[in-house]
């Protein structure tokens, strides 16, 4: 697992820069001409796990600059709901291994429907790359430790690609799309800095060492992320983790957290990060211990925190890729620390092809 997260700078550059061509991603080589997202009045992400929380970034990311309205489905949901679909629409399909039973049949269901599907896969040849109209390969390479960390993260750098060609599509103005993508570039050039910050991160991690629980905190793009990091911790550490948007915690949940309970709150989002430090500011008062972690030079109140990690301050719509890492790593260096199998959890399989 620590190698596959060590290769995403590579996994990245494999899987953009193919599909650059004079500053906007260019999809001609994967059967989509130019244009081709003009009449597409809505998207339907479908997905399973870790590949659903890459679709909940494309959410955010194509929602934001392309303007369409997007709908994030657990494919095993999706199938069983009787969605109301329309040829206008486009279904998306994430899945690394392309086999996932579920996932399968939310295609199966709507190309039944005369629904034209897409489907981003990372397994050349795999059944859904086998039966979607059109393909996006991910070129992530060979991922085999059961937690998807360098799947997801081309998963979510393809959001940020589709996003910029539907918007091109749909009349955006030549000179904004063409600044869109050294933004993507500009973040993805950070990582290996981030990379770099393991020993910081495994310090932190080390101290869940006996955690039974665990929250994780954010708005917007860091709630999407905190689902994320949540999911890697559990599944590699066993550490009960409850992933929360920070403005819901007084809704209920907040009565949960007690002395010491440990609480990682995701504060990357300028937008946001007034309220956010609010919320971190109600569970600190409660007792939490809190790691915040957040951007270099954000103004942060250093009443609401016990800990600190600060991220490269990258353009907020590109913090997932940098922030991701930084929780990919979290859960190894926890999972370690009570010696856990990291690239075999129990009870787990890497391809899920049954219901
Ligand atoms: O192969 P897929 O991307 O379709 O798999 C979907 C999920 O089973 C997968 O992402 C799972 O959630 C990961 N093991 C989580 O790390």
């Amino acid at each position: 697992m620590r190698k596959e997260i060590f290769e995403q700078p590579t996994a990245l550059y494999n899987t953009v820069h193919p599909r650059v061509v004079k500053g906007l991603p260019d999809f001609t080589h994967d059967g989509i001409t130019p244009g081709f997202f003009k009449d597409v009045t809505r998207i339907q992400v479908v997905a399973c796990g870790t590949a659903s929380y890459a679709g909940l970034i494309g959410k955010n990311i194509i929602e934001k600059l392309a303007r369409i309205p997007v709908e994030v489905d657990i494919a095993s949901e999706f199938r069983y709901r009787d969605p109301i679909l329309d040829p206008t629409q486009l279904v998306v399909v994430i899945s690394q291994s392309g086999e996932t039973a579920d996932t399968l049949a939310a295609l199966r269901l709507a190309k039944k429907q005369g629904i034209k599907t897409l489907a981003i896969v990372n397994v050349a040849g795999s059944t859904i790359a086998r039966e979607a109209d059109i393909v996006l390969y991910t070129y992530a390479g060979p991922e085999i430790a059961v937690a998807s960390t360098k799947a997801y993260s081309v998963q979510v750098a393809m959001m940020y690609l589709l996003g910029f060609r539907i918007a091109a599509d749909k009349g955006a103005p030549m000179d904004w799309c063409c600044r869109q993508l050294p933004k993507l570039l500009n973040a993805v050039s950070y990582l290996p800095h981030v990379l770099a910050m393991e020993p910081e991160f495994f310090r932190y991690a080390e101290g869940l060492k006996n955690a039974e629980h665990l929250f994780y905190l954010g708005r917007g793009l860091d709630y999407s992320l905190a689902m994320e990091g949540s999911l890697k911790l559990k599944e590699i550490s066993y550490i009960h983790c409850e992933a929360y948007a920070a403005g819901e915690l007084k809704h209920g949940t907040i009565s949960l957290i007690t002395d010491g309970t440990p609480v990682i709150a995701l504060a990357t989002q300028r937008k946001t990060l007034g309220k956010m430090i609010s919320n971190v500011k109600e569970v600190k008062a409660r007792g939490a211990h809190v790691l915040l972690i957040t951007l270099e030079g954000l103004e942060v109140d250093p009443e609401c925190y016990d800990e600190i990690i600060r991220l490269p301050a990258v353009e907020d719509e590109y913090v997932p890729l940098l922030l991701v890492v930084t929780l990919q790593l979290i859960a190894l260096g926890a999972a370690n620390a009570r010696g856990c199998d990291v690239d075999k959890p129990r009870n787990l399989a890497k391809s899920v092809t049954v219901e």
